[in-house]
């Protein structure tokens, strides 16, 4: 039986988000309706409703989700009615060339729910990041849904489901942060902490916060930088070699995802380190650089896809180190909002006080 509920929707491009009934369809046989408990505010729900990630409006939006399982599909093994879970956009498939070359946390064709939430006209809606979970409840494969321990706040557990997992993934599988490693991070937004917060559970012995609003630097001091660096009043490559005896960081880890932070990135790592870039760039960004420094300086220049993390090792861990006292995912969590307040936590997104504002249903 299908039934409809309230979701937040985009429906065209740079529009405000609106509320409206959504259907939600019989689950088919790998599907799932998860009852949603809370979901945090990404900026690339932002992005969909500016039309920055495809042009396949309507959008429900939303996507870094906890809550509980409500209704199996007849095939369903994976998780049963009542289960606490995040919901992830890496539903490794087993199947594609990524998966059987051992290669799973990049899988090309994660799985996602076979049937289509619709408006109550019949519009078939798509779903932030194949999930959509700015709404009472919502359906997504079986292999979306990630058990973890129960005692964990969905407001907190949930944002494991984007953005923190991308960043603590980017320094510790992307980055392969290790015992005694040098690491700076530039951008200390939601990303930015949450490398910072790997860096450090990795053993870094040296973590450079870099970020333009003092607020951010604070807050990276707290997530576990020991040197920060304002970027509007000093020079971050200098700087980062200060703090590093003169020869850049092990690691150093883009979160904002612009050329001129990029770059800053490439000269500011030891010869031979690893640059990392989790920030994402828009189309029309390019680059230009003497391509016999990136010959020169050696070392990996690598991207980070969800932190290359695998969520069904790595949730349920985090979780764990989380309720232990060793992972501060609940600072993350700057305000609990309401489904209406959407936009306003848009509109937060560019103040810079908020980490992450999250919806609690
Ligand atoms: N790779 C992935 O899988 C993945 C997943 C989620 C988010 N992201 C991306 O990560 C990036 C960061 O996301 P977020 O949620 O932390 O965003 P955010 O806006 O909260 O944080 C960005 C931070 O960068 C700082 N900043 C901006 N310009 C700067 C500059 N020139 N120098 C230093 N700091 C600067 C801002 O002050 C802010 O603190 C975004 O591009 C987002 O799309 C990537
Ligand atoms: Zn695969
Ligand atoms: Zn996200």
């Amino acid at each position: 039986m299908s039934e409809t509920v309230r979701g937040v929707i985009a429906r065209s491009k740079g529009a405000p988000v609106e509320i409206v009934d959504v259907v939600i369809p019989d689950p088919g046989p790998h599907d799932v309706v998860v009852r949603v408990q809370a979901c945090g505010v990404c900026h690339t729900d932002l992005h969909y409703r500016e039309g920055g990630i495809n042009d396949e409006f309507p959008f429900l939006l939303g996507h870094e989700a906890a809550g509980l399982v409500e209704t199996v599909g007849d095939a369903v093994t994976h998780v049963e009615v009542g289960d606490y879970v995040v919901l992830n956009w890496r539903a490794v498939c087993g199947e594609c060339r990524a998966c059987k070359r051992g290669r799973p946390w990049y899988c090309f064709a994660s799985h996602n729910a076979s049937k289509k939430m619709t408006l109550t006209d019949g519009t078939e809606l798509s779903p932030a990041l194949g999930i959509g979970a700015f709404v009472d409840k919502t359906l997504v494969h079986e292999g979306q849904c990630t058990k973890v321990d129960p005692a964990a706040d969905p407001a907190v557990a949930g944002l494991l489901g984007c953005g923190v997992m991308a960043g603590i993934g980017a320094a510790m599988n992307t980055g392969n942060v290790s015992r005694g490693d040098t690491v700076a991070v530039i951008g200390c937004g939601g990303v930015g902490d949450a490398a910072i917060a790997g860096a450090r559970l990795a053993g870094a012995k040296t973590i450079i916060a870099v970020d333009r609003d003092k607020q951010k630097l604070d807050w990276a001091t707290d997530f576990g930088a020991t040197h920060t660096v304002d970027a509007t009043t000093e020079d971050v490559v200098e700087k980062i070699q200060e703090y590093t005896d003169g020869f850049g960081a092990d690691v150093v880890i883009e979160a904002v995802g612009r050329p001129e932070t990029w770059k800053q990135a490439f000269y500011a790592r030891d010869l031979a380190g690893t640059v990392v870039l989790v920030g994402v760039p828009t189309p029309d960004m390019t680059l230009d650089m003497p391509l016999i420094d990136l010959f020169s300086r050696g070392g990996a220049l690598k991207s980070s896809w969800y932190g290359d993390c695998l969520p069904e090792r790595d949730f349920p861990t985090l979780v764990d180190l989380h309720l232990q006292g060793r992972l501060p995912l609940e600072r993350f969590v700057t305000e609990r909002i309401s489904l209406d307040q959407v936009e306003a936590a848009f509109a937060a997104m560019h103040t810079g006080d908020v980490l992450r504002s999250v919806v609690v249903l």
